[in-house]
């Protein structure tokens, strides 16, 4: 499904205006607003419970406007995007002075993307500018891939909802820190870690715990109402039929080696074997469990190679400890 020019435009108009506008992206759907314009960037913290020490992400229209809102762009950087943009890469760079401190947290970095949607590229055509965004759900909970998901999460909060279908991939951007010595990944998503390290020629740490405030890093965000508990995936079924027996209405990941295989719990999604159905589906999966009123989902962590490493970095932390906070 593809937005109507008239929508974009309509879009356009929003953002322009100080408002904010849900867009679709090939990885999760963004709350955006004009990234120069420093009350609609604090209206999103607003909208989404974030505190406003969080970093957003800049998303333009193309490579060529990189310079426009950065600094001191390194040849690595200017690499990875000339190989990976449009696509599911975050590049977190000097900021420029263009890039209001709203945006990001008080951080002197700023993180860049552009994204591979047509609706989002079409939008960002329209309005001119640069649309600063984080995902479009409240903070902590689990990502939105469809403009229902969107809907139902912020409703009227949001001034318009563009909809351009189910988001392609499905978890978010990888988040690569070009700013040190030697890049590292903040944050594994879209673009696999070997990918990057294909096209630089080294290998990339993944600091998945930064000193640099990275939301994504809180133990429980992309977290379901369901308690998720993630087990070996071959004790999955007698972990679910357990929990079911002691009065728990469980909700199972089944591992694809089990598919068919007969759970008596409430509710049952045989994970597809596909890594890239797996990373498409599963914010969806979780929120299905969730609409089927289940209080325990039992789930075992994919091998951590390809998009299986961003797929294990969100169960892990929908897993992690609930924070009051
Ligand atoms: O795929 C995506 O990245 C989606 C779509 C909408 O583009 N966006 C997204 O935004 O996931 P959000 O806000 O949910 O996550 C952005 C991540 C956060 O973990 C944030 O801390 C990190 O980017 N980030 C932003 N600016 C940063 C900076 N200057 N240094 C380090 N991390 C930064
Ligand atoms: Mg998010």
């Amino acid at each position: 499904m593809t937005a109507r020019t008239s929508d974009i435009e309509k879009a356009a108009g929003v953002l322009r205006t100080g408002g904010l506008v849900a867009f679709p992206t090939e990885t999760v759907y963004g709350l955006g607003a004009n990234a120069e314009d420093p009350a609609a960037v604090s209206r999103i913290f607003q909208v989404k419970g974030r505190p406003p020490s969080h970093p957003l992400i800049v998303h333009i229209g193309g490579a060529e406007h990189l310079d426009d809102w950065v600094e001191d762009v390194p040849a690595t950087a200017r690499l990875l995007a000339e190989r990976f943009w449009p696509g599911p890469l975050t590049l977190v760079l000097r900021r420029g002075p263009r890039v209001p401190l709203e945006a990001t947290g008080g951080l002197q970095t700023v993180a860049v993307r552009v994204p591979d949607h047509p609706v989002a590229l079409g939008l960002l055509a329209t309005f001119g500018g640069g649309v600063t965004a984080p995902s479009a759900n409240r903070f902590g909970q689990v990502s939105p891939t469809t403009a229902n998901h969107v809907r139902a999460e912020l409703g009227d909060a949001v001034d318009f909802v563009l909809d351009g279908g189910p988001c392609q991939v499905g978890v978010e951007s990888t988040i690569v820190d070009t700013t040190g010595e030697i890049p590292s990944i903040l944050r594994p998503g879209g673009v696999t870690r070997e990918a990057l390290e294909a096209v630089l020629g080294c290998p990339l740490a993944v600091h998945s715990t930064s000193r640099i405030r990275v939301p994504g890093q809180h133990p429980s965000h992309y977290a379901p109402r369901a308690r998720v508990v993630l087990v070996e995936p071959e004790k999955v079924v007698a972990e679910a039929e357990f929990a079911q027996e002691l009065g728990h209405r469980v909700g199972v990941f089944l591992p694809p080696s089990l598919t068919g295989t007969p759970v008596k719990a409430h509710a049952v999604v045989t994970v597809p074997g596909s890594m890239a159905a797996y990373a498409h589906g599963l914010y969806g999966f979780l929120r299905e469990l969730d609409r089927q009123g289940c209080d325990l989902i039992i789930a075992s962590l994919p091998v951590e190679e390809g998009l299986g490493l961003a797929i294990a970095n969100r169960l892990r932390r929908a897993a992690g400890p609930r924070s009051t906070a």
